[in-house]
C-alpha cells in the first residue's frame, strides 16, 4: 500500500491469528485486527477505501463479505472473486477446492476453490444499502491450476470496484464491458 501512496494510513485485518503476527511484524507502520470479515469490528464508514484480495476466492460467505466491506466503507470497496454464468444450472460447485504447498515446509493444506456466479454477484452488489453509485468491473478468463479440484477448465477472474452511494442515490453507473461476460439485464 505504502509503495503506491505512501503517506496512506491503512489497517489490514485476517481471519487467521499467524497471518496478523506476520503482517505486524513485517509492516510495522499499519494496524492489522484478527477478524471475520463477515464481522468486521469497525465504525460504519470508516475507511475511505476498503481493499480485499484472494479472500473471496477460498471464502464462499461473500455476501455478507462483501455488506461488511460496503459498511465500513465511506467511498470505495475494491475485491477480487471468480466468476462464472450459470454455476447453478450446471449443478454448483460445493465440492471444489484448491490444495496449497507452503514455501520451506513440507506441507500442504486444502481450501475452498470458490467460484461464483457471475449474475449473482452482480445482483447482490447492485441491491447493497445504500445503492451503490457506481459498479465497475474487468477481469480475464484463465486455464484452472492443476492443484485446483475443480470440473472447470476456465473461470473468470474478476476484480470490482464499487463506489458506495448514499440515501438520495437514485441510479448505479454500471461498467461491466471489460468483464469477458455476459450479464443479464439489471436496472440502470
Ligand atoms: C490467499 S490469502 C490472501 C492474503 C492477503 N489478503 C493477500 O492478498 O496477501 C487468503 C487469506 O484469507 C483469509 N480469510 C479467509 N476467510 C476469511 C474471512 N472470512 N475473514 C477474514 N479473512 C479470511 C485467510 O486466513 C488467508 O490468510
Amino acid at each position: 500500500m505504502r509503495t503506491l501512496e505512501p503517506t496512506v494510513d491503512y489497517t489490514g485485518i485476517d481471519i487467521a491469528e499467524p497471518a496478523i503476527d506476520l503482517a505486524r511484524q513485517t509492516y510495522q507502520e499499519a494496524r492489522f485486527e484478527v477478524a471475520d470479515g463477515v464481522t468486521i469490528p469497525f465504525d460504519d464508514g470508516a475507511f475511505d477505501l476498503v481493499h480485499c484480495t484472494s479472500v473471496l476466492v477460498i471464502e464462499p460467505r461473500y455476501q455478507e463479505v462483501w455488506e461488511e466491506m460496503y459498511r465500513v466503507s465511506s467511498r470505495f470497496v475494491l475485491a477480487d472473486m471468480r466468476l462464472l454464468k450459470d454455476i447453478e444450472s450446471q449443478g454448483g460447485l460445493q465440492d471444489s477446492h484448491y490444495r496449497i504447498q507452503f514455501d520451506a515446509q513440507d506441507q500442504e493444506g486444502i481450501v475452498p476453490y470458490v467460484v461464483s456466479d457471475a449474475d449473482e454477484v452482480v445482483n447482490c452488489l447492485l441491491n447493497l444499502v445504500p445503492r451503490p453509485r457506481a459498479l465497475r468491473g474487468t477481469g480475464y478468463f484463465h486455464e484452472v491450476s492443476k492443484m485446483a479440484g475443480t470440473r472447470y477448465s476456465q473461470v473468470c477472474m474478476s476484480i470490482l470496484l464499487v463506489e458506495k452511494g448514499n440515501l438520495e442515490t437514485t441510479r448505479t453507473e454500471l461498467d461491466l464491458n471489460d468483464l469477458p461476460l455476459e450479464f443479464s439485464a439489471f436496472p440502470g
